[in-house]
């Protein structure tokens, strides 16, 4: 087994260990005692939601990493394909703190919100939450209000949302189906109320109980808020496939027939140096994610200026049978000629509305004398202004060095794109942890002198240390994923499946190229 493939199977156990933290929502007896209870767990509901067979892409699952609250912040996201139609799905997971919404769930909601309107989906939401996450209330109460917002104007733009409801969805939960265009609740199970029993003694003295206030039947017969009463979990689903085959929305034409990709993706593993300080060619990547030269597809890789910049490789590609333009980091480093090569690239995808794949592994813009005095930060700048002002979807998957300014050239999470993975082998930071603990040991030292101190290195040495490391720590795929800088952290075998169901996800919102960019500095 080659050094590479063994790093890489290394990382990966880690990130499965990491899931599985996920997907263990709020530990052995939460499930057990909600499995008792007769209900099902959120993976299961969306398991029964979306069409048999479907894959079903996850999104954010390491969200709220290395925070206090549980690994995947009480929420599942992603997208999944109910009746044919690609559907946002968002399900609260009720046995982790009652399914209760903490700052990283808020922020993975908001996320999947904003891919359904980017991308034009229906949401269906799957609600079972105790409301805000009572003691951290201050970072969600205010800005959670978005939640709301965005269910109505999803709507406003005729993109459909469904309300299922298994069980609690109190106070401003109650809003999760209030807002929603189509609302089911489950039978002696849904409790929508504004304020419970308690509260309600409180604010105004009146005696109730659970099913008087907020229960399905309730609602279904007297307030109204039910469109539909569901017998239990099994039958609220099918009455949820039910109202989005409904939807109106118009099956889209299947792609264009296509081979797989020339070379094993199985050999991805391999190709990923342990130590990002040694390159790697991403013409191997795109050979195994990309489909293969076939009947429309002449060349597997047309590769665009093959001969200048050649630290940044360019071209077109298909992918699932779809066309895409290409931009990806061969040497690490970006010059002015990279930079030019880009601004061009870019706007030739953009004449001809084709959609954008970036894979970085960079370390940034060229630093030093020669290269700020033959314009680096113009071209640098011409780069991240083609980028900012190109309107065609752009996909981003970091796979190595993701570092500086080149991740902004290359449209990191800053920029937008439709859709940004990561590899486990990924690191992303302003620059190194060595360079950066180096550079603060410079200006400290400078510090020191100007005001006539004696510069103590061995002391600073032991800062120097711990920033060094906490950096290292700060760059890596699970910190950065759970800080929702990326939509996932996925396995590079999965690559090629995880872009083709991205690329068919952008097709349900048409789109054209940029009819102008920003000044470009020449
Ligand atoms: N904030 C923080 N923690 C919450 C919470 C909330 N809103 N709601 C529930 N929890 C916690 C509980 O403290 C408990 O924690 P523990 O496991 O560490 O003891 C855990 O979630 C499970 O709660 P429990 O009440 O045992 O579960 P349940 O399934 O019987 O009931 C609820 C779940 C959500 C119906 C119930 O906990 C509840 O009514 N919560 C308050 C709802 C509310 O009024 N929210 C208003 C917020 S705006």
């Amino acid at each position: 087994m080659s050094g590479n493939r063994e790093a890489m199977l290394e990382k990966l156990s880690s990130l499965a260990e990491e899931q599985a933290k996920a997907v263990a929502g709020g530990g052995e007896r939460s499930v057990a005692r909600h499995h008792t209870r007769g209900k099902l767990l959120p993976r299961e509901r969306i398991e029964l939601l979306v069409d048999e067979g479907s894959a079903f892409l996850e999104l954010s699952p390491l969200a709220g990493w290395g925070s206090d609250f549980t690994v995947g912040a009480s929420v599942v996201t992603g997208i999944g394909v109910v009746e044919g139609v690609e559907c946002v799905v968002t399900a609260n997971d009720p046995t982790v703190k009652g399914g209760a919404s903490n700052p990283w769930t808020v922020k993975k909601i908001f996320r999947a919100a904003q891919i359904a309107e980017e991308n034009g989906l229906p949401t269906v939401s799957l609600v079972e939450s105790g409301g805000a996450d009572l003691p951290t209330q201050k970072e969600i109460f205010i800005p959670g209000g978005k939640l709301f917002r965005d269910l109505t104007r999803a709507s406003a733009r005729k993109q459909p949302t469904v309300a299922l409801v298994f069980g609690n969805s109190t106070a401003g939960g109650a809003y999760v189906p209030g807002m929603s265009d189509y609302t089911v609740m489950v039978k002696e199970q849904a409790k929508v109320f504004l304020g419970g029993p308690p509260l309600v003694k409180m604010a105004t003295g009146e005696e109730s109980d659970d099913e008087s206030l907020g229960g399905a039947e309730m609602h279904a017969r007297t307030s109204g808020l039910a469109d539909y009463l569901a017998e239990d979990e099994r039958d609220a689903i099918r009455i949820g496939r039910r109202i989005v085959a409904r939807l109106g929305r118009r099956p889209r034409p299947a792609p264009a027939a296509y081979a797989e990709p020339d070379a094993d993706p199985e050999e991805l593993l391999d190709l990923v140096p342990a130590d990002l300080k040694e390159p790697f060619d991403p013409r191997d990547v795109i050979a195994r994610i990309c489909d293969g030269a076939g009947p429309g597809n002449a060349v597997a890789f047309d590769e665009f200026k093959p001969l200048y910049g050649t630290s940044l490789v360019t071209g077109w590609a298909r992918l699932h049978g779809r066309p895409i333009g290409i931009l990806a980091n061969a040497q690490g480093v970006l010059f002015s000629q990279e930079a030019q090569k880009a601004a061009q690239f870019v706007q030739l995808a953009n004449q001809s509305d084709t959609p954008l794949l970036f894979l970085h592994n960079t370390t940034g813009y060229m630093v030093g004398k020669e290269y700020e005095q033959g314009g680096i930060i113009k071209h640098g700048s011409m780069m991240i202004n083609a980028i900012s002002n190109s309107s065609v979807p752009h996909l981003t998957v970091v796979l190595g060095a993701s570092y500086g300014a080149g991740n902004y050239g290359m449209n990191g999470r800053a920029y937008d794109p439709r859709f940004l993975f990561t590899w486990p082998s990924a690191k992303s930071a302003v620059m190194g942890p060595a360079q950066l603990a180096g550079v603060l040991e410079i200006v400290a030292q400078q510090s020191a002198e100007s005001k006539g101190e004696v510069f103590d290195a061995e002391g600073f040495g032991a800062i120097k240390e711990m920033v060094q490391a906490q950096v290292e720590e700060q760059s890596l795929p699970h910190f950065l994923s759970g800080m929702l800088y990326d939509d996932g952290v996925i396995d590079p075998r999965d690559t090629r499946t995880v872009l083709g169901i991205c690329l068919s996800v952008i097709e349900n919102q048409p789109w054209t190229g940029a009819a102008g960019y920003g000044v470009f500095r020449m």
